[in-house]
């Protein structure tokens, strides 16, 4: 997840507002934002990870797998399932052993990052084909929620479709449409397509509708909800119904928008959105 909004760049971890994520004004960030580079990316540890975080990992990883299997998209299950570099069950991934089969899919890289970033340099990121995974591991008492991004939701949830050429290429576009989107001051309302597509979006393929958003994906509780349950709303998919649709950051969704393909995706958010913003500005959306 990565929807914090900020200015600056390089600056104390005190500066980065997570007031989007969390409803608690206060709430710290955590990740060792003291030894990152100018980019906001760190190194990578394994031997920092513990026995009992290992041993955490192992346990989300098997919990997840046994209820993705016809709750997500086949881009995802394939990734999943069919590349050796994706085998979540030993362990916490190296992310440098990840971006040797990621860089011959579809040209992206993972950096390693201490937790959220500035919109900007997250954008900045995406842009150039690099996704920030969050190093650190949620702790015991967060094992079936997390507001925050951890490497569970990071790598679980996004890393999985970045194989995809369609997909990998449509993050970076957003990246730059997102860079646009903050000059022209629409960063809000592609903020709220990012979070209905990238984070919460389903996909229909051969008649049933299934997740490709991460944070359905990273999420037991959620993937059931979204894809099984009947209870929320599914509604096709459109650019701006999207943007005009608030969404609640720390519950399950009432909404979830509904793809035909990837290629829906890619083609509907192709345009120039500067007239988009110029209507939603007029709205008060
Ligand atoms: N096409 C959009 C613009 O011109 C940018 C964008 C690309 C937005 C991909 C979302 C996804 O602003
Ligand atoms: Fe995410």
């Amino acid at each position: 997840m990565q929807n914090s909004g900020m200015d600056s760049v390089a600056t104390p971890p005190a500066a980065v507002d997570i007031s989007g994520k969390t409803s608690d004004p206060n709430a710290g960030l955590r990740g060792n934002y003291a030894e990152m580079a100018a980019d906001f990316t760190v190194q990578q540890r394994m031997s920092d990870y513990t026995d009992a975080e290992q041993a955490r990992w192992l346990r989300l990883v098997e919990r997840q797998l046994a209820l993705i299997p016809g709750r997500a998209c086949d881009e995802f299950l394939d990734a999943v399932l069919g590349n050796p570099a994706l085998d979540m069950r030993h362990g916490i991934p190296d992310f440098a052993d990840v971006n040797v089969a990621l860089k011959a899919a579809t040209n992206w890289q993972l950096v390693a990052v201490p937790g959220l970033l500035p919109d900007d340099v997250f954008f900045t990121h995406l842009a150039n084909r690099r996704f920030p995974v969050t190093v650190w591991l949620r702790e015991e008492s967060e094992f079936d929620y997390i507001v925050e991004p951890d490497i569970f939701h990071d790598f679980f949830g996004h890393v999985p479709m970045l194989f995809t050429p369609i997909y990998a290429d449509h993050l970076e576009a957003y990246g730059h449409g997102a860079l646009k989107a903050k000059r022209l001051g629409g960063l809000d309302w592609l903020g709220r397509l990012y979070w209905f597509t990238i984070e919460f979006g389903l996909i229909r393929e051969h008649g049933k509708v299934l997740a490709y958003g991460a944070g359905i994906l990273s999420s037991p509780k959620e993937l059931i909800y979204a894809v099984d349950s009947g209870i929320p709303r599914h509604i096709p998919f459109d650019v701006m119904t999207s943007m005009r649709t608030k969404y609640l950051i720390d519950d399950v969704q009432s909404t979830y928008f509904v793809l035909d393909s990837l290629q829906q995706l890619r083609d509907d958010t192709a345009p120039d959105f500067t007239p988009y913003y110029d209507i939603l500005h007029a709205e008060g959306a």
